[in-house]
């Protein structure tokens, strides 16, 4: 894998990150790593990470992993429920990507969308308004085979505009 400049980890549970991440690799022949078998960061320069939105918070398996990177080029995205251009998705967006460069990694850019939502026992807890009942039919429709090309087509501009 030393020969590889880059690749892909993801986390995913039900599969929408998994969808895009991928749809991504096949398209630029890239390796790829669920989180249970990621690599070690060292063997590559670039890493380009993909997870699932808990609690506004990158899953806690990927946290984890992003605290292991240090000094490399990343590229990240992510599938969450709530709209893309609320206050929630332009927090997580600021809080990953100062954890990341809090390691001294080179941030080349990011990607995000919605994914539908598997209920269980465990997280159906919020009281369904009209709001979130909207929001939630919407976020059932992503990641769309829409959503793949634009992931591709950033995350292709983001590396053409890097070195690695
Ligand atoms: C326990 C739990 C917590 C979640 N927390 C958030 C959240 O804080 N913000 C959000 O936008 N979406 C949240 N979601 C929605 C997931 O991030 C979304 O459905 C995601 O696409 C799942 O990805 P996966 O299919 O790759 O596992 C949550 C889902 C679950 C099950």
């Amino acid at each position: 894998m030393r020969n590889y400049p880059r690749c892909i980890v993801y986390s995913s549970v039900t599969g929408n990150t998994r969808k895009i991440a991928s749809f991504l690799a096949q398209n630029l022949n890239i390796p790829l790593f669920p989180i249970a078998e990621a690599p070690d960061p060292q063997d590559f320069p670039c890493l380009i990470l993909g997870f699932w939105v808990v609690r506004g918070m990158p899953d806690p398996p990927m946290l984890r992993y992003m605290h292991t990177v240090r000094e490399k080029q990343i590229f990240f995205f992510c599938t969450h429920a709530a709209w893309p251009d609320s206050a929630h998705i332009a927090h997580l967006r600021t809080s990953v990507s100062q954890l990341l460069e809090a390691n001294h990694n080179e941030l080349l850019g990011s990607f995000t969308c919605q994914g539908r939502v598997h209920f269980t026992a465990s997280n159906g807890h919020h009281p369904m308004t009209a709001e979130r009942k909207r929001r939630l039919e919407e976020a059932a429709r992503h990641p769309s085979s829409e959503d793949c090309e634009k992931a591709l087509n950033v995350l292709s501009m983001a590396l053409k505009e890097s070195c690695a």
